[in-house]
């Protein structure tokens, strides 16, 4: 199949966004930026959205209050330097007599501000003034607001990975590394900067209109008549454009995310990536993806810059009008030029908050959009929550009985029922092997046992109490997984070794490798037991990263345990070796193995067999080969010759 171009996926994307929309209208259904389907009802209105982030700056208040109110100080003496202009102009220049208004505001003794040349030097020392006293109360309120601003990103990141990290895993696996990972990026933090874009920006943008709006209604009422007239415009704007944009911020959201995700991606599995040549298809797949984004930015780039213009336009507008206006009243003598000054200056002051306010409108659709996404997330209900009345399981009472009783499953996202009707019984510390072939249910049944999932029908119990009742976390305390595709996390050899008992002392440590057979290869390392091993422990081998995660296993000590084809890569020698420090980590453990080579389960206790998803026969490797069944039939089949001539060696005389 030959991928599409971005040009065609861009026009597919605009199909998409207007059909979206005319359902959001006809329908009440909204896509949420997950790609699940709500009601509209649900959809967050700028209110609603304002009221959650209400909610989450709540501890952040009093900084907020701190820096609003130094704000608003610096805000308003950056209001007076203009006046200074004025009186410049009027006073020293035309050579005016201060107004006794103005005048009374200082003692009578000081006679040096009734001569110009004084008057002058005081205009200049109370600029001075004024503006460093301006600065200092800003730059205080600036790093209120900035800290204030870093404290919520934190936060909220630290929110979003919290339940992200609890959600159910098919839902994790949907959301795909990457996004995850931009989404807790980028999301969180511009869902912070709503401190900047939704509070501080228009506030200093506020208090300046009003502070001007004030000293224009107090030269002049008529100009205050005129700049009230510009209030609907910014509304009508912020209604159309605006309103607009943030559908198609999100929409970008989504993109990037699929684009992180992907990239993250190819370089996990680069080995496949190049194994198969396919280079050059991943990086055409990359820039595609790219190109529909910079594509749907271009289009919001637009939409946005719409506002832009209409400010653009209006602002020398007004400025023409007012200088035709003050400019007559001048020429009439009814005003002197030192008002004319100030009013222009004034009406600079005014405009330019109603343009930052319609600029950063833009702005807080970006980081309302952010927060919208994050509310998503927060939103999705968490993997299996906890019954209430759910009890902890102490460790040290559990006897490890767990008995399967009619378990039935499907996996969430599709339909065809995975297990069926499943019973089986497995006694405290045995072991129950799960054999059958590819497909059929084994990881599935161990899933549930693990409690990834619950099942649909029938209960698992553990030792007479559902698993549903009790807290997972608890359950999970209990349980060891030892799996085909060990995964190691960058780090010492130690730290993921200890993974799961962060406490471990190196004494411990070290007898858990000891007794997973890895001991000896780890001190071959470089730095033994301190060497670092790479994302996913690319310098180890198979059987090493094995013992590895089996030394993890026996250091967490788990009442229960699973070895999810925890031998089927190795070689037989490794086998061998894994193979014993298997034996030494399922002694006294309920364990559920799942191995294809049915040589290593013909100790188990008890064999299920599995076929699509049904147990087919169940019992010892004795009695199942008495019974000439489905078990027998595997076990011939992988022992025939002419390919295995040493096999039948291995089974025969059990
Ligand atoms: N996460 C999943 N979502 C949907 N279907 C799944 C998932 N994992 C496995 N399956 C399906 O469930 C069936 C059993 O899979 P599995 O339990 O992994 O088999 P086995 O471990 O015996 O090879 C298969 O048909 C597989 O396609
Ligand atoms: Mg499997």
């Amino acid at each position: 199949m030959r991928a599409r171009s971005s040009r065609q996926r861009f026009v597919a994307y605009l199909e998409r966004f207007r059909r979206d929309r005319q359902r959001a209208v006809t329908e009440g259904i909204h896509i949420t930026s997950h790609g699940t389907e709500r009601p509209t009802a649900r959809t967050r209105g700028t209110l609603e959205l304002l009221h959650a982030f209400w909610a989450m700056a709540r501890l952040h208040r009093g900084s907020m209050t701190a820096a609003l109110c130094g704000l608003a100080v610096s805000t308003i003496l950056g209001l007076l330097p203009p006046a200074a202009t004025k009186f410049t102009i009027d006073n020293v220049f035309g050579r005016q007599p201060l107004s006794a208004a103005v005048r009374g505001l200082f003692p009578a003794t000081w006679t040096k501000l009734d001569t110009p040349g004084g008057l002058l030097a005081a205009l200049a020392i109370g600029l001075l003034g004024v503006s460093l006293i301006s600065v200092l109360f800003g730059i205080f309120s600036r790093w209120q607001a900035t800290r204030t601003a870093k404290r919520m990103h934190v936060e909220l990141k630290r929110r979003v990975f919290d339940h992200a990290a609890r959600l159910s895993l098919d839902r994790v696996q949907q959301m795909r590394s990457g996004g995850t990972v931009s989404m807790l990026r980028e999301d969180g933090q511009s869902a912070g900067d709503l401190i900047f874009s939704l509070i501080y920006n228009p506030s200093r943008a506020l208090i300046q209109l009003l502070g001007s709006m004030v000293a224009l209604a107090v030269t002049d009422w008529r100009l205050l008549l005129g700049s009230i007239v510009l209030v609907p415009a910014v509304w009508y704007s912020h209604r159309t454009w605006i309103g607009r944009l943030r559908p198609m911020y999100r929409d970008i959201r989504a993109q990037r995310d699929r684009i992180d995700a992907h990239a993250t991606e190819v370089f996990g599995g680069m080995r496949v990536v190049r194994g198969f040549a396919r280079t050059g298809g991943e990086q055409a797949r990359y820039t595609t993806g790219n190109h529909l984004m910079a594509r749907q930015e271009l289009r919001t780039w637009w939409w946005a810059r719409g506002v832009e213009i209409a400010w653009a336009l209006l602002v020398p507008a007004a400025s023409a009008a007012l200088l035709w206006y003050g400019g007559t009243q001048v020429l009439n003598g009814s005003i002197t030029a030192g008002d004319l000054v100030l009013f222009l200056t004034y009406l600079v002051m005014l405009l330019a908050p109603i343009e930052a306010l319609a600029q950063s409108a833009t702005g807080l659709q970006t980081n309302l959009a952010g927060l919208d996404r994050v509310l998503d997330l927060l939103g999705e209900q968490r993997e299996l929550p906890d019954r209430p009345g759910a009890r902890r399981i102490d460790p040290a009472r559990v006897r490890g009985q767990l008995e399967v009783r009619g378990v039935s499953f499907h996996y969430p996202q599709t339909e065809a029922r995975v297990l069926n009707d499943i019973n089986f019984t497995a006694a405290p510390g045995s072991i129950v092997a799960l054999v059958g072939p590819s497909g059929s249910g084994k990881t599935t049944c161990c899933n549930l046992v693990a409690r990834f999932f619950d099942p649909d029908q029938g209960t698992i119990t553990l030792d007479g109490i559902d698993l549903r009742d009790c807290t997972l976390e608890s359950f999970r305390r209990i349980l060891g997984i030892v799996e085909q595709d060990v995964f190691l996390f960058d780090g010492t050899v130690a730290e993921n070794i200890g993974y799961a008992s962060r406490n471990a002392r190196p004494e411990q440590i070290e007898s858990a490798a000891r007794a997973a057979n890895a001991h000896t290869f780890i001190s071959a390392l470089p730095e033994g037991y301190a060497t670092l091993i790479g994302e996913r422990g690319v310098r180890l081998s198979g059987g090493q990263r094995q013992r590895l995660a089996i030394a993890r296993a026996l250091l967490a000590d788990p009442r229960i345990l699973i070895l999810d084809e925890a031998t089927s890569n190795l070689d037989t020698e490794s086998e061998i070796l894994i193979q014993e420090s298997l034996n030494t980590l399922m002694r006294g453990r309920t364990t559920f193995v799942i191995a294809h080579r049915l040589s290593t389960v013909r100790h188990a206790d008890l064999i299920v067999v599995l076929e699509q998803g049904r147990i087919v026969e169940t019992g010892t490797h004795d009695e199942l080969m008495i019974r000439s069944g489905r078990y027998q039939e595997m076990v011939t089949l992988q022992t025939a010759p002419p390919s295995a001539p040493r096999a039948p060696v291995e089974v025969a005389g059990n």
